[in-house]
């Protein structure tokens, strides 16, 4: 039995990750510092999948207490999401940010060269193709032309990992590029809440549904699209999570850097989600347009491709399954509001 570690394992795509990997028989160790996440996602891991786990409240900046986690375990890989992810936030604190992804990342490297760790999985996103690429992005593409201090500190680290990997040929990593991540899992136990107003469509929408915000701002209805609005490419969380477990079980096989993007390949434009979104929660979004998002881009998606070939992935959940698993989860939350 492999033991990995998860870092920001009671995150969104942390928890749904460790719930794969625990019903896929690895043994899981979670480091969490609850920044954005709670004690009580590892109850609903340990409901969910009726196995048990590690858990560590540490501080990836704490490097002391870190290191008590990589004594007391024999870890044969890590999958590394622990970080600050608002791209806003980020601009407004880039310090903060560049402090908090970077460092923490390197405290982490630095232990797992002390320790003797050489395989890792890293949770980096799409938003390393910066702004000068032609969609679909894929793996070989020019990365760096990043618009924010968050998206930043993603490439910085792959530039990193890559950089170790090219200097010790015993270390494996990987790469994910992550593009919309929304969803929950079908039980409606763990997914994304947010605390405050929240920056992402789908938390947004969710928060207009149970009537906690009045109505959707749409940034923007000029973009050369279908319809005018800006389209990404959403992933239901849990065929995200899925491909981590294809990502582990192949990182052992060589060394080096390899990079896939876990996407669907297929672009959905704002009006479309919100569309879907009523339809599977049959709760009406009121939404007005609203200027662009400055540093927005109108359209992007993955070419999938790569990690469909390598991995033996592909998504496999719709849109409709994406906005019906988040509607679930955000009702289990509040109980007593608009469609209950
Ligand atoms: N949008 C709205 N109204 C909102 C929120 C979003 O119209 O209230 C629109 C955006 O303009 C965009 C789309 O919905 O067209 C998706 O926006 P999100 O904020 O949900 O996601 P982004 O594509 O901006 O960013 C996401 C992640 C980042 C990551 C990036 C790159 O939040 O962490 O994808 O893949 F860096």
């Amino acid at each position: 039995m492999k033991h990995i570690l998860v870092t920001g394992g009671a995150g969104f795509i942390g928890s749904h990750t460790c719930v794969e990997l625990l019903q896929n028989d690895y043994s899981v160790i979670i480091v969490d510092n609850f920044i954005n996440s709670s004690p009580e996602v590892l109850d609903s891991i340990h409901r969910i999948t009726k196995k048990d786990f590690a858990f560590y409240q540490c501080d990836l900046l704490d490097e002391d207490n870190l290191s008590r986690v990589f004594q007391e375990h024999s870890i044969d890989a890590i999958i590394h999401f622990a970080g600050l992810k608002a791209v806003g936030e980020s601009v407004r604190q880039p310090i903060r940010y560049y402090f908090n992804n970077v460092s923490g990342t390197l405290n982490l490297l630095r232990q797992m060269e002390q320790h003797g760790v050489n395989r890792l999985v890293f949770s980096s996103s799409a938003t390393v193709y910066g702004e000068n690429n032609p969609i679909p992005y894929r793996e070989d593409m020019p990365t760096g032309q990043t618009t924010n201090p968050y998206g930043t500190t993603k490439a910085m680290i792959e530039q990193i990992l890559q950089d170790q990997c090219k200097c010790n040929s015993q270390w494996g990593v990987m790469l994910l590029r992550y593009f919309n991540p929304i969803g929950a899992h079908p039980s409606g136990l763990i997914g994304e809440n947010p605390n405050g107003i929240p920056n992402n469509l789908m938390p947004y929408i969710t928060q207009v549904a149970t009537g906690k915000l009045p109505y959707l701002n749409v940034f923007g209805n000029d973009y050369s699209t279908s319809d005018g609005t800006g389209v990404r490419d959403y992933i239901h969380v849990c065929d995200l999570a899925r491909g981590h477990v294809k990502a582990v079980e192949s990182l052992f096989d060589e060394g080096g850097t390899k990079i896939y993007n876990l996407g669907t390949g297929r672009g959905s434009s704002v009006l479309e989600v919100v569309k879907t979104f009523e339809q599977q929660s049959g709760v009406p979004i009121p939404y007005q347009f609203a200027p662009r998002r400055a540093g927005d881009l109108a359209e992007y998606y993955a070419d999938a491709s790569k990690a469909e070939r390598e991995l033996n992935w592909q998504a496999e959940y719709s849109l409709a399954d994406m906005c019906r698993d988040s509607w679930n989860f955000i009702q289990k939350q509040t109980p007593n509001t608009t469609g209950e």
